[in-house]
């Protein structure tokens, strides 16, 4: 385990934004944790965790210490006929994960496919897309407690998901450092093929035999389509979170907007934020290097060299234009440094 001084993160952060770390450590094993958390560095310095930086907009340098984990792996837990039980450590790269247990057949992630993050920052953000989240299929998790600096053990129930969001988000910010994460995932198939985009792709493959390979790769294709090639644009998916409101709220928007986009919840209508986004007339919008992706307009993209302020000035702008035409606020999904 090193310290290091003065690190560009710009290739640690999917928006591609050139800021700098005041100090930078990779951690590998829990050792690593504890002798970085005995530091002077780490006591005289505020600290940020980091996985893949693919939720994440700095808008300055970092004047503190970034810790990435590095912890690999991926371990049978345990099984029966029909359950497996997979652990997964923090740094393992989600979409590598999530075909991993595709190719096995062991079903469940295979909607998650394709969505740039690491397995610790999975729940945290409780990731979801085309009906599953992270909360559908985590069995429990492992954190380190950088005050105690022991091992907990998080159930389902204990990291209080809720849409985008998690314990970890709000009481527990910056506290934890996930270590593991358990999925629950089953051997039988069982699928959630709802959405017509991704009916649409499975039959454009021609799928003899539906399977997690054949979802995971039709939604790998959706994904490519639509979000920026993250080679050649920086962004962060989606950029705001979609708004639900109330069926009196959405009532009246309907009669006002007949084409609105919207999903009935448990807990009240989702509009599709990208759609209050083109409808205000962003989509495609681009001012020097900052800009709303042409395909998606839920997500902002950095065509070069934005700063994270060119951005959030943008997200600004998005959000005060929506208000005052849809009288919606949207709120963003990514984390602002
Ligand atoms: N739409 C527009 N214009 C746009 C974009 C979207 O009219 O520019 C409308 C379309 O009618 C489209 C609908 O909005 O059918 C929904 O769009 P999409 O399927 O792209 O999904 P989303 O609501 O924009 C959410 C998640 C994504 C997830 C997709 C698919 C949030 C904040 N985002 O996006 O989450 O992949 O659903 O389930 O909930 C991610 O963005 O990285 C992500 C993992």
């Amino acid at each position: 385990m090193r310290i290091k001084e003065s690190i560009s993160l710009k290739k640690l952060n999917t928006f591609g934004i050139d800021v700098k770390a005041r100090y930078f450590c990779e951690v590998e094993t829990i050792e690593d944790l504890q002798t970085l958390v005995s530091s002077e560095i780490f006591h005289n310095n505020s600290h940020l965790i980091l996985g893949e930086g693919a939720n994440i907009l700095f808008t300055k340098n970092f004047d503190g210490l970034v810790i990435k984990p590095v912890f690999k792996g991926i371990e049978v837990v345990r099984e029966t006929d029909d359950e497996i039980f997979i652990k997964a450590y923090s740094g393992e790269v989600w979409p590598n994960f999530v075909m991993y247990c595709c190719e096995k057949n062991w079903n469940g992630l295979e909607n998650l496919a394709y969505i740039p993050s690491s397995v610790g920052a999975s729940p945290i953000q409780n990731i979801g897309a085309y009906g599953v989240e992270i909360k559908d299929v985590l069995d429990s998790l492992e954190a380190f407690n950088l005050e105690t600096q022991t091992i907990e053990i998080f159930q389902n129930s204990d990291c209080k998901f809720d849409y985008r969001e998690s314990v970890f988000k709000h009481e527990y910010k910056g506290k934890y450092v996930i270590f593991s994460v358990i999925f629950r995932l089953s051997k039988i198939p069982k699928f959630n093929t709802d959405y017509a985009t991704v009916n649409d792709e499975l039959k454009r493959l021609i799928v003899s035999e539906l399977s997690s390979k054949a979802i995971a790769t039709a939604i790998t294709n959706i994904r490519k389509s639509k979000l920026p090639d993250p080679s050649q644009i920086g962004s962060a998916g989606s950029f705001f979170k979609n708004p639900t409101v109330s069926d009196e709220v959405f009532q009246s928007l309907k009669m006002q907007y007949p084409n609105i986009v919207a999903y009935p919840t448990a807990f009240g209508v989702k509009l599709a934020a990208g759609w209050l986004i083109e409808q205000s007339g962003w989509k495609g919008f681009r001012e020097g290097d900052a800009g709303v992706h042409a395909q998606q307009a839920l997500v902002l993209v950095n065509y070069g060299n934005a700063t994270g302020g060119e951005i959030l000035n943008l997200a600004q702008r998005i959000i005060d234009s929506v208000k005052s035409k849809f009288d919606m606020e949207l709120t963003p999904e990514v984390n602002i440094i």
